[in-house]
């Protein structure tokens, strides 16, 4: 289910909305009508220092003093569920951008589809690369005169959550989803505040490496941490969760309120 380009600035044409003065000032809720899980994205898509960024700004209330940028999983910004879970953090009251990581080369569903190299692909979208991407979603969320920013992370985005918490970046505090691939040194190298959603089943994250997560958290890292396990879930449910199954479904809505509340408490 990607969507095209044209889709994507339709939608963002769409749904422009601007805020008015009544509006009250940005608080940090937990209403359950705040996640979307389907429906039409009603963010819009910027450009900023030559970085692609879907942006989604509160619309029922002002200044929000939080951003959040948000770490998409290997499908990008084109897969509709993180457009739509980046709108649910706006709809909490934070302003919300998903830098396009991958530059506009997301992986696909299928990793069997041919000429994919999920090997190459890896290699090409590296820290060296996605970095100064995210370091100018990070400048675009300063340049509105917001300073206290939280990352929020997904699979291969929720490694970064972590990389984003090292001292220097601007980000306060974060929280990851069943991250892919994350190192210890990234782990071990954290100064704010981290919550994590672990997945039943998930071959990035075994019982065996989040214990040993945990234990660098509790003995190795002097910070505030979180670490929720959701029974009836696999890799990926916090974006791809099959809200058809109630585990997935409320897996999903939880570890988004995990980080809503993990954000306004911490940031
Ligand atoms: C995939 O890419 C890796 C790294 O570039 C390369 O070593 C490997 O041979 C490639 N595999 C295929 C099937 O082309
Ligand atoms: C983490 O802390 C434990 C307990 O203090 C210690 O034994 C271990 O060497 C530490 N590991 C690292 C990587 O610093």
């Amino acid at each position: 289910m990607r969507t095209s380009l044209t889709s994507l600035l339709l939608w963002g044409a769409a749904s422009f909305t601007s805020v008015s003065a009544q509006e009250p000032t940005c608080k940090y809720g937990d209403d359950p009508n705040i996640i979307a899980h389907t429906g039409t994205p009603v963010g819009s898509l910027k450009t900023y220092q030559g970085a692609s960024l879907y942006v989604s700004e509160p619309s029922s209330c002002k200044n929000p003093s939080i951003g959040v940028i948000y770490l998409t999983d290997a499908f990008g910004i084109q897969f509709v569920n993180n457009k739509l879970l980046a709108d649910s953090f706006a709809r909490a009251g934070f302003f919300a951008v998903a830098p396009d990581m991958f530059e506009g080369d997301p992986a696909p569903f299928d990793l069997a589809t041919p000429g994919f190299n999920a090997t190459e692909w890896t290699l090409l979208h590296n820290p060296t690369a996605i970095t100064p991407i995210l370091n100018k979603a990070i400048a675009y969320i300063q340049s509105k005169g917001i300073t206290k920013i939280a990352a929020t992370g997904y699979c291969f985005g929720g490694r970064y959550s972590f990389r984003l918490l090292a001292a220097g970046t601007g980000v306060k505090v974060a929280f990851s989803a069943h991250p892919s691939l994350l190192e210890d040194s990234e782990i071990l190298a954290i100064t704010g505040p981290i919550s994590v959603a672990a997945a039943e089943i998930d071959a990035m994250m075994s019982p065996a490496r989040r214990s040993q997560i945990e234990g660098f958290l509790a003995n190795n890292v002097s910070q505030p941490y979180q670490v929720n396990l959701y029974g009836g879930t696999a890799h990926g449910f916090a974006t791809r969760g099959d809200i058809t199954l109630p585990e997935q479904k409320f897996g999903k809505e939880a570890a988004f309120y995990q980080a809503v509340r993990w954000f306004s408490a911490w940031a």
